[in-house]
């Protein structure tokens, strides 16, 4: 069989980790040829691809990013996108796709897939926001590299009194932000399934700091918001108008605007963090290596038992199949008990 492999979206730590999976698994136990996709979708629209053996994938485990590279190009914004894809899918003779990526990817992952092409998925994404998943491989590592950060930056507010927020990513969810935060024992943490009230966490703050802990550290997830009121009206911070190919917003924005308003309204010299792409790169922790192994083993077996249309998910502690359609119904935001758990060690 001739596997073509890609990687799409926003990249994570753990992507090569599956690339070196599927390439050795595929290779070992079922003689399979396989094909790198560069770049994402755009690699099938432009025909860039690069042959994987065994020797391309030695090394790779604990290196971030991806040897395919990647690309947030939607084929949908382009004229006969999915067509073109079709056709070149053929043309180089690839048998199956293997697709990793996240909601944006397996979204086309399930439109070629209603239009006849053999394709499997790959679940990966810092944001852990992919439903038919418990944990998306990539958000260990965000989640680590967060937590030290967070560590660091202690024991800088407490020397000097201080209010320290730290901003992470997690686009519209506060998984990051959640974990991270409860981790690294952060005072508040504001996520954006919970709307805040500023009110409230000023009056964290001014408690803290009459109590004589004279000094405040805030987790703030980049899509958390305002509960509606006149200054705000309750929308998300953006770095800039600008959306990219499958519509979304750049997030970010919000650790500076808090930081001003806990200080104009507190009195308390407040300084802001934001942890942005650093919590993309860089070398997988040893979780993420081993669920995008465990993902990119069991999507070999995927492709070879005819199992197309689906993601490869852990439930628990096993790694089972799941149908695209039921992986892209919703996002999978924060629970109300594992914030309750988190509030319990606020203030
Ligand atoms: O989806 C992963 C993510 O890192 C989000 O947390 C973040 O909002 C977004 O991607 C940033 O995208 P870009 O790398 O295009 O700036």
């Amino acid at each position: 069989m001739r596997i073509g492999i890609l990687t799409g979206g926003g990249d994570c730590p753990g992507l090569n980790a599956v690339i070196r999976a599927i390439v050795i698994k595929s290779i070992n136990v079922y003689q399979d040829e396989v094909i790198g996709i560069l770049e994402g979708w755009r690699g099938l629209l432009e025909e860039k691809y690069m042959k994987l053996e065994k020797s391309d994938v030695r090394g790779i485990i604990f290196r971030g990013g991806t040897i395919l590279k990647t690309s947030r190009t939607n084929p949908l914004k382009i004229e006969n996108g999915l067509n073109k894809i079709i056709k070149n899918i053929d043309k180089a003779k690839i048998d199956v796709i293997a697709a990793i990526g996240g909601e944006d990817t397996l979204g086309i992952a399930k439109k070629l897939f209603e239009a006849g092409v053999k394709i499997i998925g790959i679940p990966k994404t810092i944001d852990n926001d992919l439903a038919g998943t418990d944990y998306t491989f990539g958000f260990d590592t965000a989640v680590n590299v967060a937590m030290e950060a967070i560590d660091r930056v202690h024991s800088t507010a407490e020397s000097h009194s201080r209010v320290l927020i730290v901003e992470v990513m997690g686009r519209h969810t506060g998984w990051i932000a959640i974990e991270s935060g409860m981790a690294s024992g952060a005072d508040v943490i504001l996520i954006p399934e919970r709307p805040f009230d500023i009110d409230s966490i000023c009056d964290v703050v001014k408690k803290r700091h009459n109590a004589g802990k004279d000094f405040t550290i805030v987790v703030v997830a980049e899509g958390a918001k305002f509960k509606i009121e006149a200054e705000t009206d309750g929308t998300m911070i953006l770095q800039d108008m600008e959306k990219d190919a499958f519509g979304h917003v750049r997030l970010g924005g919000i650790g500076s605007v808090l930081a001003k308003e806990i200080e104009k309204r507190t009195g308390f010299e407040a300084r802001f963090v934001i942890l942005g792409h650093i919590q993309r790169g860089g070398t997988p922790t040893a979780f993420d290596r081993v669920l995008a192994s465990r993902f990119g083993v069991a999507a070999v077996d995927l492709i070879h038992k005819g199992e197309f249309g689906k993601m490869v998910a852990l439930k628990g502690l096993e790694i089972v199949p799941v149908p695209f359609g039921e992986a892209l119904a919703k996002t999978k935001t924060v629970p109300d008990d594992l914030y309750a758990a988190a509030e319990v060690f606020f203030g």
